[in-house]
């Protein structure tokens, strides 16, 4: 019999499902978008139902597609956008509001006082991460002090909070299991990171009743079975995490200094530095790695808040462009930007600069200077960020006795494009390497479920199932390299001159 495994992708823009083979290949997909509530300028949410109701549709059609029965998929493998924080009824089932999802700053008050309070240190020895609004925790206890009568109810054990997996495997079990595995829980700023278990001082701390939270698993685990009437049959749900440390896993990144970037609206950086918990001197997060086993896994991360968006922004606000696609064939008929430098910080700048307060910059036009130079500039920018992000995590690597960064892998939408990958590999002068299958969110879940359910025995056997599609050799010259990268700096450096 041959044994498939069902990957759930709940990402913040769609809700996506894949059926892989066991040798990772992709056999059906569906995928279908996901409405996004924007109540407040700030304000992003997510009506959990819809959540739910957009999973289990894409799941249902990648089955019939596949022409495959719930019998024949060997385990249910988790996924998700993280961070974005439900709460809900544990006896009825329902939300008590929308998600507020990761991209939300409502919480930033809360956070500035703790700030203030002095407790930054001690939230990052435990935690791994800066005091900041993108992470669970403070927007739980938004939920609690602004939701009508949710303390008292969470107070007496009513309620539960999740991050997405949470609610998924909730409704996939029919209200049977509330968990979550050690990789989402590591974004919740509750959680440590080295005990692997919510911590209760920083419940306290935020006021956070410990009866609400879910029990924490490793990444490969016994997750809880799909309740009969839910997908035609009962399937072990095998394997959970979080989409950058699931993709981290999918790229077979499993060893300190393998490091893998994700091309997508925003870029997501993530270095493995294995058993080894340690915070950066260059503003990058510590988080728990997807971990098979219960050791703690590390990793660090840092995003690009403006990867492909770019993209759009050309598209959309620039209007240099009709097709998003078409910005490879504009930005290919020039050589090089001309000199041209485009900086878009159009929300601020995120790791390694964090300058909340930086906008967008063109700098270098000349009375030459075309729309092809700035869309050139436009793509390299994705390109320059993502180096910088790379030269923090092999600064940090290095002064923690490991070695520099040696190769990226890469995956993401906008990693087919063969000119940024090239530009991203002269750049940072290592191979940048694209994999065969570049789904590798949902593949990491897939493989998490697998390994928990005998279909793999070890990493190692999933290492040998990773291969390149294409390997982006550096062809320029390290002097040149570190040039653009000086003039790259310079320009950030005047986005946040005023
Ligand atoms: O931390 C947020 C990240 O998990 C969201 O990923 O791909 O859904 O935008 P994505």
């Amino acid at each position: 019999m041959t044994t498939y495994l069902l990957a759930l992708d709940q990402g913040t823009s769609s809700s996506r499902s894949i059926v892989f083979d066991t040798q990772g290949r992709i056999v059906a997909s569906a995928q279908q978008e996901l409405p996004q509530i924007y109540p407040r300028p700030g304000w992003v949410e997510h009506d959990p139902h819809e959540i739910w109701r957009t999973q289990l549709t894409t799941a249902k059609e990648a089955l019939a597609k596949a022409g495959l029965k719930a019998s024949d998929i060997r385990s249910v493998g988790i996924t998700n956008q993280r961070e974005t924080t439900i709460v809900w009824n544990r006896r009825t089932g329902a939300p008590v509001h929308h998600g507020i999802v990761w991209q939300d700053r409502r919480a930033e008050p809360t956070c500035q006082q703790l700030r203030e309070a002095g407790h930054s240190n001690t939230i990052l020895q435990k935690t791994g991460l800066r005091i900041d609004a993108y992470f669970s925790g403070t927007k739980l206890k938004w939920l609690l002090d602004n939701v009508p009568s949710a303390r008292a109810a969470a107070e007496r054990g009513e309620l539960a909070f999740g991050t997405v997996d949470s609610w998924l495997i909730w409704q996939l079990t029919g209200g049977k299991r509330h968990v979550t595995d050690v990789s989402n829980a590591s974004r919740t700023m509750l959680f440590n990171v080295h005990t692997n278990q919510w911590d209760s001082d920083l419940l306290a701390l935020l006021g956070i009743p410990a009866s609400l939270m879910p029990e924490v698993l490793p990444s490969a685990a016994d997750f809880g079975k799909t309740a009969e009437d839910v997908l035609g049959g009962m399937i072990n749900i095998g394997g959970v995490a979080g989409d950058q440390q699931s993709a981290l896993f999918g790229q077979a990144c499993f060893k300190a200094g393998m490091a893998k970037n994700t091309y997508g609206t925003g870029c997501f950086m993530l270095m493995h530095t294995g058993g080894h918990f340690q915070t950066s001197a260059n503003g990058l997060l510590t988080t728990s790695a997807a971990q098979p086993g219960p050791a703690p896994q590390f990793a660090l991360e840092g995003s690009v808040f403006v990867g492909g968006a770019v993209v759009q922004w050309l598209r959309d606000g620039l209007q240099a462009i009709e097709h998003s696609g078409q910005v490879q064939q504009l930005a290919e008929s020039v050589p090089d930007s001309g000199g041209v430098m485009l900086v878009p910080a159009f929300t601020g700048l995120g790791a390694p600069y964090w300058e909340p307060d930086a906008r967008g910059s063109i700098t270098g036009l000349t009375r030459g200077s075309t729309i092809a130079h700035i869309a050139r500039a436009a793509l390299e920018s994705i390109a320059y960020q993502s180096a910088a992000l790379l030269l923090a995590m092999s600064r940090d690597a290095v002064a923690n006795g490991g070695a520099a960064v040696s190769e990226l892998r890469v995956d993401g939408g906008a990693c087919v494009n063969n000119l940024l990958m090239q530009f991203q590999a002269d750049l940072l002068g290592i191979p940048v390497v694209r994999p065969a299958c570049v789904e590798t969110t949902a593949l990491g879940a897939a493989y998490l479920a697998g390994l928990s359910s005998g279909v793999y025995q070890s990493t190692d056997e999933l290492s040998a199932l990773w291969k390149a599609e294409r390997r982006f050799v550096p062809t320029l010259d390290k002097s040149r390299a570190d040039e653009l990268m000086e003039r790259w700096e310079r320009a950030v450096r005047q986005t946040t001159a005023h």
